[in-house]
């Protein structure tokens, strides 16, 4: 078991309301058997000790008194349960980030294009079959390599959860091979095979759509637990999206949806009208999209790395607050259209550009990837959480958004493990 003291401010969360952080002042954490065994006041702490000496193993131990509990670690020797304590003479804590939308499965680079478009270049999807070349041709060392390289460099910056998708084979073998070993790093894993249409079938789009419903989705059972579309002028359709959602549900893949990245069409409405869990981007919404998206209780995954990496304009999340609608902010860390894996850097933008306030922004990228991933174990840190948090170099988490390009995040705990 481990007691984490001296918290100037602990983020606990409520998972139900933007912007709630139920923020505990002068707070303590216990954790034993990598959930949250209790979480609130300093002052409660010996209690709650006391009260859960018990739990992290079946034998009962015996009762610690106060003296010893300030003394680092110490054994309970009848029971056998070990107790360290920390103290963080002052540090903000908050819950590990859930990115709920990334690309890290990858290979080849893509910073010229970057480069490009800061020199006036528009983006387009197109740079997307750069990577897919890139990523065929690459061994599976090779990719789980780059994988995991990015993964840890963003446990770094806190995230404890991360949602990882295809996309870049686009053949049966090499969405399925992109599947496996996202599977070996993450339970929530996204089958996106329709991401772009591939070259090979560049005159018979309508044939990869058929192939994607009958040959990469079936072959992806068991190895997805989301479906997704990118739906957009010069990727998929509507049409094809409703059909390419629709087969991966009846496969048992959740849905979830790009939508209206680019531009202003319908993806937004027909992710409502489809049951999507989230849709991710809405760069461009409407009322109308707004109004369906809150009626329809769809999560929307504001994506602000990408809008810097674009130069597209920022969505104002105060409408989309307004209208009523359940948010998350994420990374959609990917070579092409923004190469950030950083949550807190989408901080700091989501305040600075899309009118967040930091309470909301703090939110989104916990309690809101956790609504984004339908997740109740993630994203807070009441008890029975998943020990996931990271502690501040900083007294509160308002620094998060105030000292942006900071490395603010200083240990990172998941499931009671230190990993950063
Ligand atoms: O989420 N929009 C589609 N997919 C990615 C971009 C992928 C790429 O440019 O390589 C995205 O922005
Ligand atoms: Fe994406």
């Amino acid at each position: 078991m481990q007691l984490i003291t001296g918290i100037s401010e602990l983020v606990v969360n409520d998972l139900d309301t933007l912007g709630a952080l139920n923020v505990v002042e002068d707070a303590a954490v216990l954790i034993g058997g990598g959930r949250i065994l209790w979480s609130g006041p300093s002052a409660q702490a010996d209690t709650a000790l006391h009260d859960h000496l018990g739990d992290a193993d079946s034998t009962p131990a015996e009762v610690v008194n106060d003296d010893d509990i300030e003394n680092g670690t110490l054994t309970s020797a009848s029971a056998g349960v070990e107790l360290e304590t920390i103290d963080l003479g002052g540090k903000a804590v908050v819950p590990g980030f859930v990115d709920s939308h990334n690309h890290l499965i990858f290979a080849g680079d893509r910073s010229a294009e970057f480069a490009a478009r800061m020199a006036g270049e528009k983006y387009s999807a197109g740079g997307i079959a750069t990577t897919v070349a890139a990523t065929r041709a690459a061994s599976d060392e090779e990719l789980e390599a780059n994988l995991v390289h990015l993964m840890s460099q963003a446990t770094r910056q806190g995230t404890t959860t991360f949602e990882i998708k295809s996309g870049y084979g686009l053949t049966v073998k090499d969405e399925v091979r992109a599947l496996e070993i996202i599977n070996r790093h993450t339970e929530e894993s996204t089958l996106i095979a329709a991401h772009v249409v591939p070259p090979e079938f560049k005159e018979n789009p309508q044939a990869y759509v058929d192939l994607v419903i009958d040959e990469i989705i079936p072959a992806a059972i068991g190895q997805a637990k989301w479906i997704d579309v990118f739906c957009e002028k010069g990727a998929f359709t509507e049409d094809q999206t409703r059909r390419i959602i629709e087969a991966g549900k009846a496969a048992g893949m959740k849905p979830r949806l790009h939508a209206n990245q680019l531009t202003d069409g319908g993806a937004l409405r027909l992710g409502a009208e489809l049951g999507c869990v989230s849709v991710d981007h809405a760069t461009f919404a409407s009322d109308e999209d707004l109004a369906a998206l809150a009626e329809a209780g769809t999560v929307v995954t504001l994506l602000p790395s990408i809008e810097f990496s674009t130069r597209q304009p920022y969505p104002d999340a105060r409408r989309y607050v307004e209208a009523g609608v359940s948010l998350a902010i994420a990374t959609d860390c990917n070579p092409g259209s923004g190469f950030s894996n950083s949550i807190p850097f989408t901080i700091a933008i989501g305040v600075r550009d899309m009118h967040f306030t930091v309470e909301q922004a703090v939110w989104a990228v916990t309690a809101g990837g956790a609504n984004a991933l339908q997740r109740t174990d993630v994203g807070h840190l009441g008890a029975g959480a998943q020990a996931d948090l990271a502690i501040l170099d900083a007294p509160s988490y308002r620094h998060l958004a105030y000292r942006p390009g900071v490395q603010l995040v200083e240990r990172v705990y998941r499931g009671g493990e230190l990993v950063a």
